[in-house]
This record gives C-alpha cells, structure tokens and sequence, in this order.
C-alpha cells in the first residue's frame, strides 16, 4: 500500500501534468490539497525538536535562521520541508515561471505576497521591479495550502512567528539556473509612488545575513 508520502508524490505528478489544461488542472490541484491536508510534520519523521539545534553549514554558516530538507525532486516539480527560526524570516524572492503550494506542518507564520506589475520573469539587478500586493495570510497547521502561480503572488516574503515554524513546498517546475528559474532576492524600496497596493522591489543577491541550509531527510522513502 502506498505511504501518504508516496500518495503525495502521485497526486503532485497528476497535477502538474495538466497545467494549462483547464479545468483538468484545477481539478487536480483540488485533488492535491486534499491529500496535502492530510499530512502532518511526523508522517515526515519530522520533530519540532529539529528547531532547536542550531542549523550550521560549516564553516561557510552557523546558526542559520533557515534550514530545508529535499524530499523529491523530478523535472516536473520538487517536494522539500522548510523551516525558519522564530522571528526570523525568509527575504522577499520569487519563482520565476513557477506554481507553488505551501502548507505549515506546525507553528505558524505570515506570507505577505506580490504579483508583478509587468510579468517579466527574469528580472535585471539594478532596475526595480513594480508590484501589486496580492494577501497577507496568516497561516498555520490548521489552514488549507497556500497556492503561487507564474503571474499571481510569485514574489513573496516569509515571516515565522513566535516558535520556529516548518512548511512543505512543492514548487513546479524546480528551480533550475540553467532553464531561466534562478531564486531571485529582493529588497523594498521606498519611492515616491509606491502606495498600500503597489510597490518597488530591487533584484540583488542574496542578503547576508540570510541562508537556508540543507538537513537530511529520515522520512519515508517517498517513490
Ligand atoms: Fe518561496
């Protein structure tokens, strides 16, 4: 009998098999925070416990305010478990020509997200890149997934609440530099016409005191 782990990883490849085939597609995504939302942090041999060691990729990071964990990667979509120390967060960045499906396995936090103004996907360092505000959700184990799409609040910025939070994040397709989708960071700018709804982001590395380091995963075998 299939694990949920292994019903995950069907259910992700039937729906992303259809992108752009509607209303299959919708269907499916359906379909996928059905058995999203059956999943819980153990289901992934995952402990709240992990937040409190100190995530270190030594000797170039120590004391990472996130960390995150591959569960499955294909050319089609990649399953992975984030995690981000209380209080801290994820910078601004986007998913250039990517869905994504985030859902908290506990703790909680708050997703604050931007469409762009002009759709480009890959943005140039050094020009500003114009953004509508999309939602901020508060979210938590209890709320159904959080879904991005190329046009629609693919820019976005994660912040952890009170006690270290995890999410899983299927993102599809994967990053791949080599295709065109690099994670790009941002940082807020301050001008003259930004107002409550629309603002200025600038494309830049990635911050300093921001990284995200790798920590294995001791799950289920997920194929
Ligand atoms: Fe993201």
């Amino acid at each position: 009998m299939a694990s949920k782990i292994q019903r995950l990883v069907s259910q992700a490849r039937a729906t992303f098999r259809k992108v752009g085939e509607e209303p299959a597609f919708s269907d499916e995504m359906k379909k996928l925070k059905e058995v999203i939302n059956t999943l819980t942090s153990e289901d992934f041999n995952l402990s709240p416990s992990v937040a409190r060691k100190q995530w270190n990729y030594r000797p170039y990071v120590v004391d990472s305010p996130s960390s995150c964990m591959e569960i499955y990667q294909c050319p089609e979509f990649s399953i992975g478990i984030f995690l981000i120390k209380p209080h801290k967060h994820m910078p601004f960045h986007d998913h250039p020509g990517m869905y994504g499906v985030m859902k908290v396995l506990f703790s909680s936090m708050t997703v604050t997200s931007y469409s762009k103004l002009e759709g480009q996907a890959t943005p140039t360092q050094g020009i500003p890149v114009r953004c509508r505000f999309l939602s901020q959700l508060s979210l938590d184990s209890k709320s159904e997934p959080c879904v991005l799409y190329p046009e629609q609040g693919n820019i976005h910025q994660i912040q952890a609440g009170e006690e270290a939070v995890a999410f899983i994040d299927i993102l599809a397709p994967p990053y791949n530099p080599k295709e065109g989708r690099d994670c790009n960071y941002y940082e807020k700018m301050e001008t003259k016409e930004d107002d409550k709804q629309n603002i200025s982001l600038m494309p830049g590395p990635n911050p300093s005191w921001f990284s995200c380091v790798p920590l294995s995963y001791n799950g289920p075998c997920p194929s």
